[in-house]
């Protein structure tokens, strides 16, 4: 019988673990060990942690360049640790960043504040100007910065147009896939060169480790790695175990997510003290139909604006009960922010006016919770709105 290609839920769970021995434990051990006995008089690679080569670091990234269909992957201490390596492997002093404008805040202030800092010079491209990102390349532009879906509106980047243009030009692209996962996107499959996670959001899962992630080719991930040895950005043991453990129950959760954000966003549309819902699996999305297209879910993330602005937002979330106000995102309990106080503080308010995030602009993470639940307690802060 021909060998089918396990599924991703599959993947998440068992990555390539081979069938198991008698005794063998079901889960597996955290190596809790920052370095390993070395043999005498060997060149062979050195394990240490701090390089990535920890066993539970190892498995880990396994299992996501499989989710990711990538030759390599590796974890970092966090997804601006991510996305910071996954730039300093392919940009040096001296070269120029096109980056999409519509990108978390703190990957901004990376770019604007840091790599400036570095001699990287960074253009921000509107993507609703597709002309911009050729009218804003330079000699010395060695690379393309997007995130899709973005932060906090849920626009889609063409990621494979962009691709067009990075092999035309000779180009690195690189793709912040946070807000998708593996589940419902891979970026790699339409012409990226690496994708960068916050494993801190829907990979682990669970609000409670901080980590990053970066997949990609032999030699990408081989340079990022040499930055991470460098720059002292490995993850914890026992930090991977818990993403490893959060990451077998990847599947079922993104389809849990999808479901619930399509049913809270649809039902949020109809409420009269809504004034624009924001979510790429409802028709009034601007990106919808791409996103139809490429995704094979819409996630939980849902942008909101109210008909009274920022002070019917205050009230708003004031009444919740079930639903936190905490910032990030991709837990099992569903979390608001205000993008104005959190990811985008670093933006002036004319700044946030123009990216189409007016304040009072609302940020549902939604969890796992029972859909009902959840919209019985927005229906109690729409109430107080
Ligand atoms: C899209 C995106 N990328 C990167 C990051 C940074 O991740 P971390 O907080 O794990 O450093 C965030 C954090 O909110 C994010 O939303």
């Amino acid at each position: 019988m021909p060998r089918r290609t396990p599924g991703r839920s599959t993947v998440a769970i068992h990555g390539n673990q081979p069938p198991r021995a008698a005794r063998e434990p079901v889960a597996p051990p955290i190596y809790q060990s920052s370095t390993f006995v070395s043999p005498f008089g060997s060149h062979d690679e050195v394990l240490y942690t701090r390089y990535g080569n920890n066993p539970n670091q190892l498995r880990l990234a396994d299992r996501l360049a499989r989710l990711e269909g990538s030759d390599a992957a590796i974890f970092v201490g966090s997804g601006m640790g991510a996305t910071a390596l996954a730039h300093l492997a392919v940009l040096n002093p001296g070269d120029h960043l096109l980056s999409s404008a519509w990108i978390y805040g703190g990957t901004r202030r990376l770019f604007l504040e840091e790599f400036a800092r570095l001699g990287i010079e960074v253009s921000l491209v509107n993507p609703d100007r597709r002309r911009e990102w050729r009218g804003k390349l330079r000699k010395n532009t060695r690379a393309i910065f997007v995130e899709t879906p973005t932060n906090p509106l849920m626009r889609l980047l063409d990621v494979e147009w962009l691709a067009g243009l990075a092999a035309a030009e000779g180009l690195a692209l690189l793709v912040d896939s946070t807000f998708a996962t593996p589940m419902n996107y891979r970026p790699l499959e339409h012409g990226a060169d690496l994708v960068i996670h916050s494993a801190t959001k829907y990979l682990n899962g669970h609000s409670d480790v901080i980590a990053g992630a970066v997949a990609g080719s032999t030699k990408l991930v081989a340079e990022v790695r040499e930055r991470m040895k460098l720059w002292g950005q490995a993850l914890d043991p026992h930090a991977a175990w818990l993403i490893e453990r959060g990451m077998k129950t990847l599947g079922p959760r993104m389809d849990r997510h999808n479901r619930t954000g399509l049913a809270v966003a649809t039902w949020l549309e109809r409420q009269a003290k809504v004034r624009r819902v924001h979510y790429p699996g409802l028709a009034s999305h601007a990106d919808h139909e791409l996103a139809a297209r490429v995704l094979d879910g819409f996630s939980g993330m849902v942008g909101l604006e109210l008909v009274g602005g920022a002070r019917a937002a205050g009230r708003c979330l004031k009444a919740f009960r079930l639903i936190t106000h905490a910032p990030s995102l991709g837990g099992v309990e569903t979390l608001v922010s205000e993008p104005r106080f959190t990811s985008h503080a670093a933006l002036t308010p004319a700044e946030r006016a123009a990216a189409g995030i007016p304040d009072g602009f609302l940020r549902l993470s939604l969890g796992l919770e029972d859909p009902e639940d959840l919209i019985e307690d927005l229906a109690r802060g729409l109430a107080a709105a």
